[in-house]
């Protein structure tokens, strides 16, 4: 089954066609990082509007890339949810018209869902049930995978998201967009034991995380050490930063892993990409004789590969979205767009 996927949550407006969700035919990915760099962030009205211009171009060009047309595609996926609301209903709106236009199926695929999937490419073996760090910029979450299209969350952040606290702790460094990127190649120079943050403190669940207080925790650092007249050494301060960050991600998956007795270990989202997570989440693996899989380094940010590999088992547990589906900007992992059942406006 071929499904062309679309993917515009964020700043990147990608497609992808993928088949039987783990063969990428093509992928496509129209990154605004350029553009959104002069503002230090991503600017929402701006990424819509780009999302606009490139959809139809992005589109053409993974079916040309795939050497086929719209008449050789199964179905058509979106991600409808979480994101930015603008962005996502540029890319809702289009693939809704495709599905119109052609009678194929339209899949509602969960942005996070499909970070997860990401991992089915790179590790064609890889079948649930395993546990998943899921780490983007919008979300910190501990999953428990039962199933492809089952879910549960068992620690969550409480505040920033880990690749929002690297985001912003990078900008206070002078660091430009994309900072958690730039804050890890920067890091690679510095010394990370060079300054010493207090590990948040999390009541209630021992596995959730709190990232607002380390990210605010360097700030104060920096103003600091301003007011002193120091100079500070920010590849020092970004490594110690990034250690910090990624201790507290390894502490707390160990935990879950063993307080779930799980044995086989998944890392998602954009900051699965970090060198540090990746090295640290290795030596936890082999420490506790764990299967590990992390996505291969172009899976781990936004493309639409992952959309595409979510929505095949989406697919075939029998999720199809209406012609009424709308974009959502929080939807949790574990439930399903509300259109989805509502049958009647196929
Ligand atoms: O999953 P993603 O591409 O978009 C969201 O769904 O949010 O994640 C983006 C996040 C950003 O916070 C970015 O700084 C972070 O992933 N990121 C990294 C690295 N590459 C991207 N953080 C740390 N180290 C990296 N190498
Ligand atoms: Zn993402």
């Amino acid at each position: 089954m071929k499904i062309l996927a679309i993917e515009s949550s964020c700043d990147e407006t990608a497609t992808a066609v993928v088949e039987n969700g783990r063969v990428v035919l093509s992928s496509v990915i129209a990154s605004q990082v350029e553009e959104h760099k002069i503002y230090g962030g991503v600017v929402p009205e701006i990424a819509s509007r780009r999302h606009a211009e490139a959809i139809s171009g992005v589109v053409q060009k993974a079916l040309c890339d795939a050497g086929l047309t719209l008449s050789e595609i199964d179905a058509v996926a979106v991600t409808y949810a979480p994101g930015l609301i603008g962005a996502l209903l540029v890319g809702v709106n289009y693939a809704k018209s495709l599905a119109f236009s052609t009678g194929l199926p339209l899949i509602a695929v969960h942005h996070l869902r499909s970070h997860i999937a990401a991992n089915y490419i790179t590790h064609p073996s890889l079948e649930p049930p395993f546990f998943c760090l899921v780490v983007s910029g919008g979300h910190s979450h501990m999953v428990m995978v039962h199933d492809y299209t089952s879910f549960e969350i068992v620690g969550r952040t409480r505040d920033d998201a880990a690749g929002e606290a690297l985001d912003k702790a990078a900008r206070s460094m002078g660091l430009s967009y994309p900072g958690g990127l730039n804050l890890d190649r920067i890091a690679k120079n510095g010394n990370d034991k060079a300054f010493t943050f207090p590990r948040p403190r999390v009541h209630d669940n021992e596995l959730d995380f709190s990232f607002s207080g380390l990210k605010t925790a360097v700030i104060n650092t920096i103003h600091n050490a301003k007011q002193k007249g120091e100079e500070i050494s920010v590849p020092d301060l970004g490594a110690s930063f990034q250690r910090a960050v990624v201790s507290f991600l390894c502490d707390n998956t160990e935990k879950a892993m063993k307080l779930h007795k799980m044995k086989r270990l998944a890392v998602a989202g954009g900051v699965s990409a970090n060198s540090v997570l990746r090295r640290e989440i290795k030596n936890l693996c082999k420490k506790n004789n764990w299967e590990l899989f992390l996505p291969e380094l172009p899976l781990c940010s936004d493309n639409a590969a992952m959309v595409g590999a979510q929505a095949y088992y989406e697919y075939l547990s029998g999720n199809r979205a209406p012609l009424s589906l709308n974009a959502y900007a929080t939807m949790s992992i574990e439930k399903n767009s509300p259109e989805l059942d509502r049958k009647e406006l196929f």
